[in-house]
């Protein structure tokens, strides 16, 4: 019997209307457009305004979007992962109120957390489901509202981040595309970098841990950046060379988008051209779990069957990694969402 593959058959993303500029910002905090830009490559970023919106509104739009580009009815789906750092509660998981709000009633569905790596956790988990042959229809789906955990106080902190929401279809082929490989990494020694403090067991709300504004996210920028650099170049590069890609064949790169000069410097030690490169950073920071499908998203029409990519990510925890896909389908040819 031939193998089966988890093919990428689909994708779609949004993000909310509100843009917030570097201009705007350096009118809350004491910062500007040049030093935002030159250290990290942002302009702008989207912000989910609204009483009781949250992270699962921009999940089932991406997730509703998926489902009209690729003909399919709610009811096919058959699990539905979310990777979020930014839940709408702690629970029931936002994958649930996601399936609920996309009517996806034969749907079983949970959430991943590996914080800015979690998209790829996700394909990874989503791909074993399809690879196995129990599941037809798996969605994976990268969600964060992080205005919900950014103190925009912190001029370190709130310049990074915007929210936004992907989905990608996963669906079994014995053709040889898909998802052919994966090399993901954990280290809970980087715990102490970058974290939200309090709201779970070890610190549940009181009013003292909203006093110390330890709701909002905590990072010592440097040594995510110094880490980040060398593991996600090194990951990604280390994927090329057991796959015997040379730096011509790849089609893209498809970076987590978190600073423009981490971006670079992995590009650089891959030997790729700028090109070959997604960067979408400009327009909407850093999404944390959004990033991968919204680039996905924004060059879909230019992808072409059999396109080499490969999607790399680090985060908080930490996390990293990298996964080497071979595109299944022709981007022109779908049709676009008004
Ligand atoms: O996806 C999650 C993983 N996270 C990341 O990938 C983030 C990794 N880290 C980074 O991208 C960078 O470290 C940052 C963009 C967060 C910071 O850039 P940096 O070049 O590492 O700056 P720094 O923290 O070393 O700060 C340099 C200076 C400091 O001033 P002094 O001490 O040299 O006088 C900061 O106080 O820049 C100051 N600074 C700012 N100035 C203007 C920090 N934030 C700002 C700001 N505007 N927004």
């Amino acid at each position: 019997m031939s193998k089966i593959n988890a093919a990428l058959t689909g994708i779609h993303a949004c993000v909310p209307e509100y843009i917030l500029t570097n201009e705007e910002l350096s009118t809350m905090v004491d910062t500007t457009d040049e030093w935002i830009q030159s250290r990290t490559g942002i302009k702008e970023r989207h912000i989910l305004k609204g009483e009781g919106k949250g992270t699962s509104d921009m999940g089932a739009k991406a997730l509703l979007g998926l489902l009209e580009k690729s003909n399919t009815k709610a009811e096919e789906v058959d699990l539905i992962i979310c990777a979020t750092v930014t839940p709408d509660m702690l629970f029931p998981a936002t994958s649930n109120i996601i399936a609920h709000k996309a009517g996806c009633i034969n749907a079983f569905a949970f959430d991943l957390n590996a914080a800015c790596s979690g998209f790829l956790f996700a394909l990874q988990t989503g791909r074993m489901y399809v690879e196995s042959g129990l599941y037809k229809k798996v969605v994976v789906v990268g969600a964060d509202k992080m205005s919900a955990i950014v103190d925009y106080t912190d001029r370190k902190n709130c310049i990074l981040f915007g929210d936004a929401g992907g989905a990608v279809m996963l669906e079994p082929t014995t053709e040889d595309y898909g998802i052919i490989d994966a090399d993901l990494h954990t280290d809970g020694s980087g715990k102490d970098f970058l974290y939200q403090k309090a709201g779970g067991s070890v610190y549940p709300p009181t009013q003292k841990t909203v006093a110390n504004r330890e709701h909002y996210i905590y990072q010592e920028g440097q040594s995510v950046f110094k880490f980040a650099v060398s593991r996600m170049a090194d990951v990604s590069a280390d994927m090329m060379t057991k796959h015997n890609i040379n730096p011509e064949e790849l089609a893209w790169l498809v970076p987590h988008q978190a600073n423009l000069r981490i971006i670079d410097a992995t590009a650089r030690r891959m030997g790729i051209r700028k090109e070959q490169v997604m960067i979408n950073i400009e327009k909407y920071g850093n999404t944390t779990d959004a990033t991968i499908p919204l680039c996905l998203h924004d060059w879909e029409s230019q992808l072409k069957k059999g396109d080499k990519l490969i999607l790399a990510a680090f985060g908080g925890g930490f996390t990293w990694g990298a996964l080497y896909l071979k595109w299944s389908y022709d981007g022109s040819q779908v049709k676009k969402l008004v």
